[in-house]
C-alpha cells in the first residue's frame, strides 16, 4: 500500500480548457491548443524532474471526433508536428512513449509518428509518457469483454480464472500501475469517460486554471497535496488501526 507522502509513480491528467483559453482573448479556439502544446512540454519536463514514472496524458477522446473538422484536423496536425519535434529530446530523456486508444481511427500520417516515436523510445528506460489518443474508457472495457468471450468461446480461458487481474491485463493500460494522481484543468469536476476501470482508488485533484496557464509550479503543487492525503483504499490508516 503506498503510504501517504510518498511520490505519486503514475499521475494521469485530463488536459483540459484550450479552447476557452482562447476564447477569453479573442482568439480562435486551435491557438488555444497550439497553447495546450507548450503546456504538455513544460509538464513533461516537470514529470522527468520529479522522478515521476508514468505520466498518462488525455490528448483526444473518442467523443472529441464529434467536434467540427477543422478543429479535429488541427489537432491531429499539431499532435504529429509534436511527435516530431519532441523525437530527441525524448530520446535525450530516455523518455519512452506509448498511446492508448482506437489507432486505426487515426489519420495514417499521424499513426505513422506515433509508430516511429514508439519504436525509437521503446528500450528507454526513463518516464513512460502514455498518450491517450482516440480513447474511450467505455469502449476499451467493452472491448476487453468481446476478448475474453471470444477466448472462452475457443476454450483458451476458463471462466472461473478471469479475475480482476486478469480483467486488466485486457485493456489498453495492461503493462501500466493505475493512476495515483488524476489532474483536470479548467475547473470541470468530472471524469469524461477516461480511465473508468483504472482510476477506482486514484486521488483526484481539480484545478480551476485552464490548460495552457498550467505551470511546473501548479504541477508541483498538485503532487504536494497528494503526499498530504491518507490513502485507505478502503481498510483503515495507520492511526486508526
Ligand atoms: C482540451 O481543451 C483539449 C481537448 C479536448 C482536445 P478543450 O478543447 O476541451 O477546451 P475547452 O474545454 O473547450 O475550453
Ligand atoms: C476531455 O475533455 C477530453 C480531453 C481533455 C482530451 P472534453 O472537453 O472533451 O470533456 P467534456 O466535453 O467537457 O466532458
Ligand atoms: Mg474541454
Amino acid at each position: 500500500m503506498l503510504k501517504s507522502s510518498q511520490n505519486p509513480r503514475h499521475i494521469a491528467i485530463i488536459m483540459d480548457g484550450n479552447g476557452r483559453w482562447a476564447r477569453k482573448r479573442g482568439l480562435p479556439r486551435t491557438e488555444g491548443h497550439k497553447e495546450g502544446i507548450k503546456t504538455v512540454e513544460r509538464i513533461i519536463e516537470a514529470g522527468i524532474e520529479q522522478g515521476i514514472e508514468i505520466l498518462t496524458l488525455y490528448a483526444f477522446s473518442l467523443e472529441n471526433w464529434k467536434r467540427p473538422s477543422t478543429e479535429v484536423r488541427a489537432l491531429m496536425q499539431l499532435l504529429r508536428e509534436f511527435l516530431i519535434e519532441k523525437r530527441e529530446f525524448l530520446k535525450k530523456e530516455r523518455v519512452k512513449l506509448i498511446s492508448i486508444g482506437e489507432r486505426k481511427r487515426l489519420p495514417m500520417s499521424l499513426q505513422r509518428e506515433l509508430e516511429k516515436t514508439e519504436e525509437l523510445t521503446k528500450d528507454n528506460k526513463g518516464l513512460i509518457l502514455n498518450i491517450a489518443l482516440s480513447y474511450g474508457s467505455r469502449r476499451e472495457i467493452v472491448n476487453a469483454v468481446k476478448k475474453i468471450a471470444q477466448e472462452v468461446k475457443e476454450g483458451r480461458l476458463n471462466i472461473e480464472r478471469i479475475s480482476e487481474r486478469t480483467f486488466s491485463h485486457y485493456l489498453y493500460t495492461k503493462t501500466l500501475p493505475d493512476p495515483d494522481l488524476l489532474i483536470r484543468t479548467s475547473g470541470e469536476l468530472r471524469i469524461s469517460n477516461f480511465l473508468l476501470y483504472q482510476i477506482s482508488y486514484t486521488e483526484l485533484y481539480f484545478t480551476p486554471k485552464l490548460w495552457p496557464d498550467f505551470q511546473k509550479e501548479d504541477l508541483l503543487e498538485a503532487i504536494a497535496n497528494f503526499k498530504k492525503r491518507k490513502r485507505r483504499f478502503g481498510g483503515l490508516s495507520e492511526e486508526d488501526s
